[in-house]
């Protein structure tokens, strides 16, 4: 639990947004380190609140209705839920760098796209607007941009989407934060480009000492990238530990549907359109309704008479493997 070699400790997060039937928890008690130097992939079907998590740690959640309701969120020593906002945009693109899962909200269609990595330069750093135009150059160079000094002028509808997705990256990695949070930077891309972007940031990671903790729906980019895997399901974290062993031998019937969901086929780049992926059967619960047993418990193959009645927490796996919240690995309280 939380020491040095640890950059990011998030603790017991609960999140609250307001949806049109009133509050919902969309987040609850989800825990887990991203360590220095390393990638942790947050798996977990849509809507399991991987991207909220990743909103909540930088604080920008929907601004009406939505609240950290409790849970700390540590990063390298200082508790980003007590700091003020100002504080924050202090650490928010600085020491933090965010690719947001929607391109929408991140380049902005009436700017060039050197003006905007120039833009998040000069927000931190008061070089001249020369040199942080030279730099973003480099930036641009650095994250395989072809002919950067020319596409640094060019206006972000220009450019494919692979190379906006470069110029994201670039603009998240702009100030050489400790930490990158990257949610689904690679689904809206062909296979050949989003093989390029995990290539740049197994790189980055190498080059750079930094930290990535990366959203994504495919087990195969997760297991290319993470050390450390965190899995998701329905505002919770139900399992998380080395990437390997997750990968290789799950130990929470969710995490081994959502592996079995995927076809063999696609852990070797073969492209496989999205649509004729099996998933996992029956639906996520609705949060205003959910289990009062384990959450998963509906769906789950392997669910007994006491899965339906009894929270499961979360259970330490032998030699440092992890944990797992399932009733089947015994439940002598561990953590919540
Ligand atoms: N702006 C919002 N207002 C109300 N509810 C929201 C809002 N954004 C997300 N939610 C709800 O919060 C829950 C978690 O959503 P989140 O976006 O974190 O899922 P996700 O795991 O990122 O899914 P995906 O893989 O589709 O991106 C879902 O139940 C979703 O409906
Ligand atoms: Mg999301």
């Amino acid at each position: 639990m939380g020491n040095d070699s640890e950059l990011l400790t998030v603790r017991d997060l609960t999140v609250k947004l307001a949806t049109d039937g009133g509050s919902l928890e969309v987040l609850s008690r989800v825990g887990f380190d991203v360590p220095r130097g390393k990638v942790v992939g947050l798996m977990g079907e849509s809507g399991s609140g991987k991207s909220i998590t990743a909103l909540s740690i930088v604080r920008l959640l929907p601004e009406i209705g939505s609240a950290i309701r409790s849970g700390t969120v540590m990063f390298d020593g200082v508790d980003l839920t007590k700091l003020s906002e100002r504080e924050l945009e202090k650490i928010r693109g600085k020491q933090i760098g965010f690719v947001f899962q929607d391109p929408l909200a991140s380049l902005n269609p009436v700017y060039r796209v050197g003006s905007q990595i120039v833009e998040a330069i000069r927000l931190h750093e008061h070089i001249p607007a020369k040199a942080a135009r030279v730099r973003a150059i480099e930036l641009l160079r650095r994250v395989g941009v072809p002919q950067p000094e020319e596409r640094v002028d060019a206006y972000p509808h220009e450019l494919s989407g692979g190379l906006r997705q470069r110029v994201m990256i670039a603009v998240a990695i702009a100030c050489s934060p400790a930490l990158v949070i990257a949610d689904e930077p690679t689904s809206a891309l062909d296979m050949v480009t989003q093989r390029q972007i995990v290539l740049l940031f197994r790189d980055l990671v190498r080059t750079q000492g930094m930290s990535l903790l990366i959203i994504a729906h495919d087990p195969a980019l997760l297991a290319e990238l993470s050390d450390e895997l965190v899995v998701m399901y329905a505002g919770q974290v139900v399992e998380h530990g080395p990437a390997k062993r997750v990968l290789e031998k799950p130990a929470h019937p969710y995490t081994m549907a959502l592996l079995r969901s995927v076809l063999p086929a696609d852990f070797g780049a073969v492209v496989q359109p999205r649509s004729l992926l099996p998933v996992v059967e029956g639906h996520p619960p609705d949060l205003r309704r959910v289990p009062l047993g384990c959450r998963f418990q509906p769906r789950c193959d392997s669910a007994f008479d006491d899965c339906a009645t009894r929270k499961p927490h979360l259970m330490k796996l032998p030699l440092d493997q992890g944990e797992a919240r399932c009733l089947l690995l015994g439940d002598k309280e561990s953590s919540p």
